[in-house]
């Protein structure tokens, strides 16, 4: 098969590689598109090495329909759509993926759709509704509000029933946090996100989900109210931050951290089932969707990911690997 590999020197080279082995209990997918995530430019770059025994082809995501189904007691069928979170392989004209976490396309949706949806949803649902514990009538921030997995959290916690306010770095991408159902939205180019979420959220905020880190972890703390949970899924501006530990325990806040990739299969498979139970029924009514900035082919990777590099993107980037990615099955 083709699949895209990093070269040593950290290019893009899409080239012959052996088709992947299934295990047992795996499945094959003959991906026909695959999606960009932050992560791609992080392990691009040598910082986010795929976990043990995982394909080190880029790629967290996929859809595609199955060439190969392990035995067993499952209703999946060679040439069925379907969809996953890997954790690597997805940028290939073929994919392991393990049986538990196959999805069906949402009904209605086509490959491309589907492969915009497993990591961003995987990861708003994992760290609002999991973690944060969120509940109905909260007040949530979400800061990178236009970024892949921030328009996720932004409906994830809009349908929660909870008040949001987002943060990106321009005037259209506000834009976007508000079309997504945000109740604010601040360019923190042009404002204080602290101040703003402040005015507006008198008295502080239930859980901030956020990705920048350290520039943002004291005002991020300071927005709390009591009983306020900080969600931290990145660091994009830094990962060392100093905290006065009274500010916390005065708040009896919590502080989370979560990464997705590494986690135990069996915690993935049990993710899967809660998306496919909570989330699938808003994605077949039309409630709730990914938003996508671009589809491209596989071919100009490299022109995504200078995109994504340059932060012009305002949701995913879908890469298109075989014909037939915009039917909807
Ligand atoms: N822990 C996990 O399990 C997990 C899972 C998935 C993703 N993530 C992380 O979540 C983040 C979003 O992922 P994605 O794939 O949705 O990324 P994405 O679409 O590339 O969005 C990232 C956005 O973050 C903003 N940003 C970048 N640098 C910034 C900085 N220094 N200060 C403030 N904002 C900054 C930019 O938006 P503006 O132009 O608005 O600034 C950028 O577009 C990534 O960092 C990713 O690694 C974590």
């Amino acid at each position: 098969m083709n699949a895209m590999i990093v070269t040593s020197a950290g290019d893009l080279d899409w080239r012959r590689v052996p088709d992947p082995i299934a295990g047992p209990g795996d499945a094959i997918v003959a991906v026909r598109a695959t999606a960009l995530n932050r992560a791609d430019l992080a392990q691009r770059s040598g910082n986010y090495p795929p976990p043990a025994g995982e394909s080190d082809v880029l790629g967290l995501e996929l859809a595609g329909t199955l060439t190969h189904v392990p035995a067993g007691d499952h209703d999946f069928a060679v040439g069925d759509p379907v969809c996953a979170l890997v954790a690597g392989g997805g940028y290939a004209e073929l994919a392991r993926v393990p049986l538990g976490m196959l999805m069906r396309l949402p009904r209605g949706w086509s490959f491309v759709e589907a492969a915009a949806m497993p990591e961003v949803y995987s990861t708003a649902y994992l760290n609002l509704v999991l973690e944060a514990e969120l509940r109905a009538r909260e007040r949530v921030v979400i800061h990178g509000g236009a970024s892949g997995v921030g328009t996720a959290a932004i409906q994830v916690a809009k349908a929660w029933g909870c008040d949001v306010a987002a943060t990106a770095g321009s005037a259209e991408k506000t834009a976007i946090c508000l079309a997504q159902g945000a109740d604010v939205a601040i360019d923190y180019t042009k404002q204080d996100f602290a101040e703003e979420i402040g005015a507006v959220f008198e008295g502080g905020v239930d859980v901030v989900l956020d990705m920048v880190g350290a520039e943002y972890f004291g005002r991020n703390l300071d927005l709390l109210r009591v009983g306020g949970r900080l969600v931290i899924i990145a660091t994009l501006s830094g990962a060392k931050a100093t905290i006065d530990l009274r500010e916390l325990m005065a708040r009896r806040a919590r502080i989370v951290g979560s990464t997705l990739r590494n986690r135990p299969l069996e915690e993935k498979v049990s993710l899967r089932d809660a998306l496919v139970r909570d989330l699938f029924p808003r994605f077949e009514e039309g409630t709730m969707a990914p938003v996508i900035d671009a589809v491209v082919s596989i071919g100009d990777a490299e022109d995504a990911h200078a995109r994504m590099r340059a932060n012009e993107n305002a949701g995913k980037i879908v890469l298109v690997v075989a014909p037939g990615s915009d039917e909807r099955p």
